[in-house]
């Protein structure tokens, strides 16, 4: 599925003509398509959406909407997620060739291995992962929700939690349980968000928040900063992109520092501009988001394409799981 960068030519090249937005707008009142952006997708895609979200958010809308066509501005997992939560609609993604990194780190054979080895064990995985593991998991999560997921199952029951190793510590840390086996997987643009990086940072500006996506290499790090008074714990927050937003609209800050993908830069600016926010690392930034361009955007409008399928029995045994995810946890991640 995941592309490499270098075999990677956009989709009508990288410009889109003059009136891109008008003709965005009257092709999708044509197809009767709403437009769902992540909080990572460039901005100007953000702005011509509908909605734009975190993937817990993204998913519920497109669970509730009307709209017969769902265009899914994000990666693969995000619109397979959307056809197995409607699969009535007609799903399209820009381009199909937006993978994931995190996603491509367990596929259906390993898990199944997995859960061979923990007979007994509640596997729950997060969001990003195909369709096929999504169909072996009991509960799917995303970032804004997993903490609440794990701690929905009874106690003495063992979790396997995959894929992604840096929010599993983090949901170990906030559960205190014991009982959570964690697989090794991770997403290349948030491991890279370093501990060493961070505190050089932090330290250059000692009066600022810090956000950090849980799926981050310098999660552990920032509380470890914390613990150490480096940097006062209140300042500390480790949060999905949607709740980044809230955090945004109530902190007293006048600077943050952001550790995630650099396209939610675009929304926390928009959310309070009076604040000063600063990515960590501005190189973090996700090549599969990046190729859903406006070019790529009409381009799916006008072909109907690429359109999102999942084999039928995978979906029915996917369903179950994500439709425990969009039930657990608070709402709002989404505008
Ligand atoms: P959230 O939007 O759920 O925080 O997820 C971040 C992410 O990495 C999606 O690929
Ligand atoms: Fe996947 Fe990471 Fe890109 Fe999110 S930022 S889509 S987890 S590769």
């Amino acid at each position: 599925m995941t592309v490499q960068a270098e075999a990677f030519v956009p989709y009508g090249g990288v410009e889109a003509d003059a009136n891109w937005v008008e003709e965005v707008r009257r092709l999708a009142k044509e197809r009767d398509a709403v437009l769902l952006a992540h909080n990572y997708q460039l901005p100007e895609i953000q702005e011509i959406a509908d909605h734009t979200g975190d993937s817990l958010a993204l998913s519920r809308i497109a669970a509730a909407s009307d709209a017969s066509t769902i265009v899914f501005c994000g990666v693969h997992f995000m619109a397979e997620t959307a056809k197995i939560l409607a699969p009535a609609k007609t799903v399209l993604i820009p381009d199909a060739r937006a993978g994931c990194s995190l996603a491509d780190s367990i596929n259906g054979e390993q898990l199944r291995e997995w859960k061979a080895q923990h007979p007994g064990a509640v596997v729950v995985s997060y969001v990003n992962t195909t369709a096929e593991v999504k169909a072996e998991t009991d509960i799917c999560c995303t970032s804004s929700n997993a903490v609440d997921v794990v701690a929905s199952i009874p106690e003495d029951r063992d979790v396997l939690f995959c894929p992604d190793q840096f929010l599993g510590a983090h949901v170990k840390r906030v559960t205190g349980r014991e009982n959570l086996h964690i697989w090794a997987g991770e997403c290349h643009v948030h491991a890279g968000i370093n501990g060493p990086e961070l505190a050089e940072r932090a330290a250059a500006s000692p009066e600022a928040d810090l956000f950090i996506h849980p799926e981050c290499g310098c999660a552990t790090s920032a509380l470890y900063l914390a613990g150490e008074g480096a940097v006062e714990p209140e300042r500390v927050k480790i949060l999905s992109t949607g709740d980044m937003l809230h955090a945004a609209r109530e902190t007293q800050a006048s600077s943050v520092l952001v550790a995630t993908e650099v396209g939610m830069l675009h929304q926390l600016r928009k959310a309070a501009p009076e604040i000063d926010f600063r990515a960590v690392n501005d190189r973090a930034s996700c090549r599969y988001m990046k190729m859903i361009t406006p070019a790529a955007l009409l381009r799916s409008l006008r072909e109907g394409a690429d359109e999102v399928h999942v084999d039928l029995d995978v979906a029915a045994r996917a369903s179950a799981s994500v439709q425990r995810m969009i039930e657990i946890g608070k709402p709002g991640g989404g505008e």
